[in-house]
């Protein structure tokens, strides 16, 4: 595996490639690799010839008050896990390389922004796209691997790509959980081990939801108060950000569940914030 982290080799180190007509898929991570990730990298594998694996925690997509300085970090473990997965190339350039001091150009998707995570983090998705555009326009790859977890997150790089017509195609990958039902994340991390044990609940919320809603159960308010009841009675000391069912393109609030819908929820746990999301149908 190469371990990259000048911009200026990375894109030259891609063109070459390219120009030997191999294709490449690109796994964007911001580190502190988990099983979610090395799926990501195991579709990327089956994808292309070539399988390009960033590691850049985007100091764009944090606010101030948020956990940039303590988001967790591991290159030796990344570096070796990566490796062992398959991956061709590691990007791992420095903040101060990716991002010029008077930096001013934006990538945004404000429409598909503005709800969900959105609300709590408004300007979040722009340092995303921005990042993600960038890492597009210097490894150039025929795909790129997103998980569903971050469902919002993949919806609007779709939208992105389509809208500013990027030669890219974008591969949604399943969610991946530990055994106990909790969805994988870095920030995971961040919980004390009384929260890890209780933390599965939110599944078990999502999973309720879903049971409720193929019994008849189609109104959003009432699958809302399905889910707050659960979270009061088995994680009190949880406070839920969101829980919002939505329209799987366009993000849009349901009232009433149609056909089918994604509930996506986020939820604080000490000093995590953790995401799930799940897709329901009558
Ligand atoms: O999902 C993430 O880890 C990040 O948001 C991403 C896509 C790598 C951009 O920094």
């Amino acid at each position: 595996m190469e371990i990259i982290s000048t911009l200026e080799e990375v894109k030259a180190r891609c063109k070459e490639l390219k120009k030997q007509g191999k294709s490449i898929a690109l796994v964007p991570t911001m580190g502190f690799l988990h099983a979610g990730h090395l799926s990501l990298i195991e579709k990327a594998r089956q994808l292309a010839d070539i399988v390009v694996v960033s590691r850049f925690v985007n100091p764009t997509q944090f606010a101030p008050n948020e956990d940039l300085d303590a988001y967790p970090n591991d290159p030796n473990h990344d570096r070796s896990v990566t490796e062992k997965a398959g991956t061709d190339i590691l990007f791992e350039p420095p903040a101060s390389a990716m991002y010029h001091a008077d930096h001013a150009t934006w990538v945004e998707v404000p429409e598909l922004a503005k709800g969900l995570c959105g609300v709590t983090r408004p300007t979040h998705f722009r340092g995303v796209c921005t990042v993600v555009t960038k890492l597009f326009n210097l490894i150039q790859p025929d795909f790129a691997c997103f998980g569903e977890k971050d469902y919002q997150q993949l919806t609007i790089i779709r939208r992105m790509v389509r809208d500013l017509n990027m030669p890219v195609e974008i591969v949604g990958c399943p969610l991946v959980r530990e055994e106990d039902g909790l969805a994988m994340s870095s920030r995971n991390a961040y919980l004390t081990k009384e929260e890890r044990a209780l933390a599965p609940q939110i599944r078990k919320g999502l999973l309720l939801l879903q049971e409720k809603a193929k019994q008849g159960e189609h109104s959003a308010e009432n699958l809302y108060s399905l889910f707050a009841g659960h979270i009061q009675k088995t994680i009190p000391s949880a406070r839920i950000d969101y829980v919002r069912m939505v329209d799987k393109d366009s993000l849009e609030p349901l009232e009433t569940l149609k056909d089918s819908a994604v509930v996506a929820v986020a939820v604080y746990l000490g000093k995590a914030r953790l995401l799930d999301n799940i897709l329901i149908s009558r």
